[in-house]
């Protein structure tokens, strides 16, 4: 990859594995051993790889399965560095390609209705790791059909051939931008998320821990929480969770 202006504060450096069980575990020990913020590690598939609340992540070859190493000084508004991580996604793969990209809460980048990518933000000893997975051009063959059902690829969704390192190279550009405004406080990163809410007035179910919510999406709090409206009207705040149908590429372990 050639960095373009802005993309050197992240990707350097770039280690690049063939296979790895799961980036966000091989950036996990770069940054105990001490490496800086901004490394990134980039697999060209892993053999282990996690999505949220402990899912499955299924990362064959053709995707961009990627994890940056953060070393926030002071912190951003904790709700909102997964919603940052989802926007920089989400204009990385407008920029190379032309799709429109919209998100789901809190941070599924979704093409038509179906998930292309996820982000999954994990705390290390003294760093946090930020994997994002982005099904640039792995066909849908290769997703049990319960994942396939709710799957889409970049590929499948333009025209134009996109090599994953493309999306890399928009990826950390993009991100470098929200992370900034992040830890500068967030300002505009729930108002411009909002723009792309794919859910915003739509009926949900929320799984919490085991517990199945019912409501409507009534947008997202300043911190980033879900409003979840009830029949009645009343507004639940949903700090962490999951929408059902897993509308992801993710399988229960
Ligand atoms: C989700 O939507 O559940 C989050 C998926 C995150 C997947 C990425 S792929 C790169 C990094 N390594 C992992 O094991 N997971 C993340």
């Amino acid at each position: 990859m050639t960095p373009g202006p802005g993309a050197a504060r992240f990707g350097v450096p770039l280690v690049r594995l063939a296979v790895a069980e799961s980036t966000n575990d091989v950036a996990r020990l770069l940054a105990s051993a001490g490496a800086r913020e901004g490394a990134v590690v980039l697999a060209g598939r892993q053999t282990r790889g996690r999505g949220r609340l402990g899912r499955v992540w299924l990362s064959p070859e053709g995707g961009l399965w990627c994890s940056l190493v953060l070393r926030p000084v002071g912190q951003g508004p904790p709700g909102l560095l997964s919603l940052a991580a989802g926007l920089a996604a989400a204009e990385a793969i407008e920029a190379v390609s032309d799709v429109h990209a919209g998100l789901k809460w809190p941070n599924d980048v979704v093409l038509g209705e179906r998930k292309v990518g996820g982000i999954l933000i994990e705390g290390a000893a003294d760093a946090t790791i930020a994997g994002f997975g982005i099904n640039v051009r792995v066909p849908l063959e290769h997703f049990p059909p319960d994942v396939a059902e709710t799957a889409t690829s970049l590929h499948l969704m333009t025209d134009r051939p996109v090599d994953p390192e493309a999306v890399l190279e928009a990826l950390l550009k993009r991100f470098a931008g929200w992370y900034d405004t992040w830890l500068a406080g967030g300002a505009g990163i729930v108002e411009t998320w909002s723009r792309r809410d794919l859910t915003r007035g739509r009926p949900l179910l929320i799984n919490i821990s085991g517990e199945t919510l019912e409501g409507t999406s009534d947008g997202i709090e300043p911190d980033g929480a879900l409003r979840l409206k009830d029949a009645s009207g009343q507004v639940r705040r949903v700090v962490s969770g999951d929408l059902i149908p897993g509308q992801d590429m993710t399988r229960a372990r």
